[in-house]
């Protein structure tokens, strides 16, 4: 296994994985990722882009040892997926995903949703906290700027407010992982762009912490970046350090659309080329 230089494993290793699923009523294996080659080290920000489909939510899957592959290696945190009990070493990984929030009780203030995270539930065991983590979950609702959601009811909250929320629920177990599918999904620009600065802020708190982000937009990738990995049909494209991979052809093949890549700043953005390969590629079919 290889380490990095003060001897810690990589976050996410892994090598010639495949993952496919049996679609019984078509007699066949639908393949969702394959020949997936990937390492993410401590300290490393990484973006997964790709379209609709692409496979990003089952490699996050993966890494967050919520599913096995079906062929090849996938370490976490150190630890051989198929070697060890993985409800222990998903305590060591925190995720950001619709489903979780969804699930989060409505009448719950801000800060008991924070509080859910100590214990990896979603319900409150009010016995069980300590005022450490009560000052805890205070700290860092201030440090991703949502300080006001403290005694805002979750019901009452934006979809926006909710993700923020959530965000610091992931990072109240003192994770060694942090994974974020898709956090700005469905957000406003505002909402999105408050999200963004939280991320933002997580990463310079603790810039140690590996983090993966699914998105399918460049325009919600979040300035602290450091690595991409572009994944169209289950394989990847291109992967590495973000400004090298996020070049306009490597979008455009993942994507299959002609697209220029502008970066402002620590920021990106896509849009149609309009070189004459701008137009729409033929459309290739599912
Ligand atoms: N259990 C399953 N059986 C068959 N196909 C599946 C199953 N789960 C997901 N898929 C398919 O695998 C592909 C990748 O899914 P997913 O990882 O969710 O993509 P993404 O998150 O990039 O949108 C999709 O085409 C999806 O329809
Ligand atoms: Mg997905």
């Amino acid at each position: 296994m290889t380490t990095a230089a003060d001897g810690s494993p990589p976050a996410i290793r892994m090598r010639g994985v495949q993952v496919w699923r049996w679609v019984a009523v078509e007699e066949r294996r639908a393949v969702l990722l394959d020949e997936i080659e990937w390492t993410v080290e401590r300290g490393e920000h990484w973006v997964v882009l790709g379209p609709n489909g692409a496979g990003k939510t089952t490699l996050l899957n993966l890494a967050a040892a919520i599913s096995h592959p079906s062929e090849g290696e996938v370490e976490v945190l150190g630890a051989r997926l198929g070697q060890v009990d993985m409800r222990a070493l998903r305590e060591r990984i925190g995720t950001v995903e619709a489903k979780l929030g969804r699930a989060i009780r409505g009448r719950a203030p801000g800060i008991e949703v924070v509080l859910t995270g100590a214990y990896g539930s979603i319900a409150l065991q009010h016995r069980r906290i300590e005022p450490a983590d009560e000052a805890r979950a205070e700290r860092l609702l201030a440090e991703i700027g949502a300080g006001p959601l403290h005694d805002r009811l979750y019901e009452q909250c934006s979809q926006g407010e909710r993700q923020r929320l959530m965000l610091a629920r992931a990072l109240m177990d003192e994770p060694e992982l942090l994974l974020l599918d898709e956090p700005t999904a469905g957000l406003d620009l505002p909402s999105r762009e408050r999200l963004i600065a939280s991320l933002d802020a997580m990463a310079a708190r603790d810039p140690d912490l590996p983090t993966v982000t699914v998105t399918h937009h460049l325009e919600e990738i979040p300035s602290s970046s450091t690595h991409a990995l572009l994944l169209a049909e289950g394989r990847v494209v291109a992967q590495g350090p973000i400004a090298a991979t996020l070049t306009a052809a490597n979008v455009s093949r993942c994507f299959e659309i002609g697209v220029e890549v502008a970066r402002h700043g620590d920021r990106w953005a896509a849009r149609l080329s309009d070189d004459g390969d701008g137009a729409l590629l033929p459309y290739a079919g599912d």
